[in-house]
């Protein structure tokens, strides 16, 4: 059930993901005459599974793996010391955790720097006075709610708890990097105490 028709929680598409090609394998059909039950047995159970999962993966819909309008990559903006709330400004105390402006940028690429095709384009946006269209990825279904400001400051939580592959990251994400179920925030919500109440996270 995805209500905003945006990607996904990342569980679905995994399992779309893995169980798809299995359709494609499935044996041809097979005329009734030589049909022995068994056959039938042995099949009918993973069509049902297979016609199910594909239920659901359609009405889910597929991440559809999304092209960034840059290649900036996270590792080097990180080895230059950087922090993760200059360039994502509401992460410690909104909801959301934003995306960076082209000005934030031109602190360092008012001059060229480096030799990557793409770093121009930095200049090439602000001389415009237009903004990069980053997409964003991560995203729970509308019915749900979370805040940043929430998790990192009351609960001191550190981004890479949630998102620890971004660190790493030497492309811009095209698939979500979280993998948040509700039994996920649950259990970590058991752990630390935090509310579990259907309102709390559904409002
Ligand atoms: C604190 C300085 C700093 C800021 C701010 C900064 N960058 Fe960079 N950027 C760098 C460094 C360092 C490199 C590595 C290139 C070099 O100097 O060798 C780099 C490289 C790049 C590259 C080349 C590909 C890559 O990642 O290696 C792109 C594209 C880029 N930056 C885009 C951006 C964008 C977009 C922003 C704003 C959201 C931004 N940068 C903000 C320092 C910065
Ligand atoms: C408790 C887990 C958790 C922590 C900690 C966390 N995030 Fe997130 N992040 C999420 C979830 C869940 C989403 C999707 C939220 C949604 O769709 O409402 C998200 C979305 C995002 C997004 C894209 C949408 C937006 O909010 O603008 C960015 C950027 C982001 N996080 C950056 C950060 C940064 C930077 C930090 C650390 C300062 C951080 N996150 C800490 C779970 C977390
Ligand atoms: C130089 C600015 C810069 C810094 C520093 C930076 N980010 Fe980002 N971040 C971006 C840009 C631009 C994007 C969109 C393109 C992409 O996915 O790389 C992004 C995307 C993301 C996303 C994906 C959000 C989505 O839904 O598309 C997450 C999560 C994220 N950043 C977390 C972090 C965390 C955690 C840190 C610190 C460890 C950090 N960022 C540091 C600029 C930055
Ligand atoms: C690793 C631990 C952890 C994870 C994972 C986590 N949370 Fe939380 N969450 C907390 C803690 C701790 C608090 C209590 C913070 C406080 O108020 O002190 C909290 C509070 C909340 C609140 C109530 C406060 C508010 O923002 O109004 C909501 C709603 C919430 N979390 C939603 C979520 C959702 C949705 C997810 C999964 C996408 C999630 N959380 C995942 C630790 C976590
Ligand atoms: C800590 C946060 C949290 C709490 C508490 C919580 N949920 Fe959820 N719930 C989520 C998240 C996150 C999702 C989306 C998960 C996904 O897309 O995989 C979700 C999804 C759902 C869905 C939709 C399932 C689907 O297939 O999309 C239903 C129904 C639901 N929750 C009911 C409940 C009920 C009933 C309660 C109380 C017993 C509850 N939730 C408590 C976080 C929470």
């Amino acid at each position: 059930m995805n209500l905003e028709g945006g990607p996904c929680h990342v569980k679905r598409p995994f399992m779309s993901k893995g169980l798809a090609p299995r359709s494609d394998t499935l044996p041809p059909p097979i005329s009734v005459s030589s049909v022995s039950s068994v056959v039938k047995i042995r099949f009918s159970p993973l069509i049902v599974a297979v016609a199910f999962l594909a239920m659901m993966s359609a009405g889910c819909g597929r991440p559809v793996a999304v092209k960034q309008p840059m290649a900036m990559s996270h590792k080097r903006h990180m080895e230059a010391n950087m922090k993760c709330v200059t360039c994502h400004p509401g992460a410690e105390d909104q909801v959301l955790a934003q995306f960076p402006t082209v000005v934030e940028c031109m602190d360092c690429h008012g001059k060229a720097r480096g030799d990557h095709p793409d770093e121009p384009r930095v200049r090439q946006y602000a001389e415009r006075q237009e903004e990069i269209p980053w997409v964003r990825v991560d995203r729970l279904p509308g019915h749900v709610y979370f805040s940043h400001g929430t998790h990192v400051t009351a609960a001191k939580m550190k981004c890479e708890e949630c998102h620890a592959s971004i660190l790493l990251a030497t492309k811009p994400l095209a698939l979500p990097d979280i993998a948040l179920s509700m039994e996920d925030c649950m259990r970590c919500h058991r752990e630390r105490r935090a509310s579990n109440q259907c309102k709390s996270c559904h409002r």
